[in-house]
């Protein structure tokens, strides 16, 4: 049974400051802040907050999964179990986010989406401070808790920022296909600040046009099989695409209806459209503090 969670811990308990687990936990503490702004903002605004949330989450969710879960499997047993779990998590959150990128605040499904991606945001820290950290300080010593802290760092700082559900969730696929997409999403953000947008706004029409291209690229390929090399279908998300209707055995088959149906699934699949169970939480559930050491 691992240890207390680590929203309990001094700084020093965890490691000192440059440990993963207080790394992790100051990321925690300052989305549940944002998360906590975006429900005083006007709804104008709601949308630039939701962009803070997302670059600090998707940044911050890369780096566990390129750095953190694979060391986790490694070092922890029962460590595969928990982290498919965590990625079953961040999967729902990437279709969440995704989907709301291409809304506004005007449209009916807003609301329910942005509270059930941050009720699985929020279920997805539970999570990691109350049963899969804990687990790791179990068998980590303080070194490698601050080895792990400085990986996490420096992969977190190039990693993408915004949604992307079609990349694998675990090594190599992840690393090889999200890291260039991190450079088109720092763009994209420069584009999106109030500074970057008149001057460059030539630039926004190009790289959202090769943004297109790489997403469609990703998903013809991970298309092609049910699995993609290095990830464990039971980190998926539990979610069912839309069935597309099948066309009548027989000469139809053979008929260009096939790669309309291939751009249908593709579409959905691009454009987040799954619907999704619900997330079972945890019995043990703690709230964030208020206050913790920085
Ligand atoms: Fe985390
Ligand atoms: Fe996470």
């Amino acid at each position: 049974m691992p240890s207390l969670t680590i929203a309990d811990q001094s700084v020093d308990q965890l490691g000192g400051p440059g440990s993963v687990l207080a790394r992790q936990r100051r990321d925690h503490v300052r989305l549940d802040e944002l998360i906590n702004r975006f429900g005083t903002v006007s709804r104008a605004e709601q949308p630039h907050v939701l962009r803070e949330i997302n670059n600090l989450v998707f940044s911050h969710a890369f780096a566990e999964e390129v750095v953190l879960w694979p060391a986790m499997r490694r070092l922890v047993p029962g460590g595969a179990a928990l982290t498919a779990r965590i990625e079953g998590e961040h999967q729902e959150i990437n279709g969440l986010c995704a989907a709301l990128e291409r809304m506004t605040p005007d449209d009916p499904e807003w609301d329910e989406r942005v509270g059930r991606a941050f009720e699985v945001m929020r279920a997805d820290v539970r999570d990691e401070e109350d049963l899969v950290l804990p687990a790791l300080q179990d068998v980590a010593d303080v070194a490698q808790l601050q080895r792990l802290g400085t990986a996490w760092e420096l992969v977190r700082r190039t990693a993408p920022t915004r949604p992307h559900p079609a990349v694998a969730r675990r090594p190599p696929d992840n690393a090889l296909r999200g890291i260039p997409l991190s450079g088109f999403d720092r763009i994209r953000d420069a584009l999106d600040s109030p500074s970057g947008r008149s001057a460059l706004n030539t630039v926004a029409m190009t790289v959202g046009r090769l943004t297109s291209s790489v997403r469609s690229g990703q998903l013809a390929s991970s298309r092609t099989g049910d699995g993609q090399r290095g990830e464990d279908p039971a980190s998926r998300c539990r979610s069912r695409l839309p069935v597309p209707p099948v066309p009548p055995a027989g000469p139809l088959r053979r008929l260009p209806v096939q790669p309309a149906l291939l751009r249908h699934r593709v579409d959905g699949d691009h454009r987040g459209e799954r619907e999704t169970q619900g997330h079972q939480p945890p019995s043990r559930r703690r709230r964030l503090a208020p206050q913790r050491e920085q």
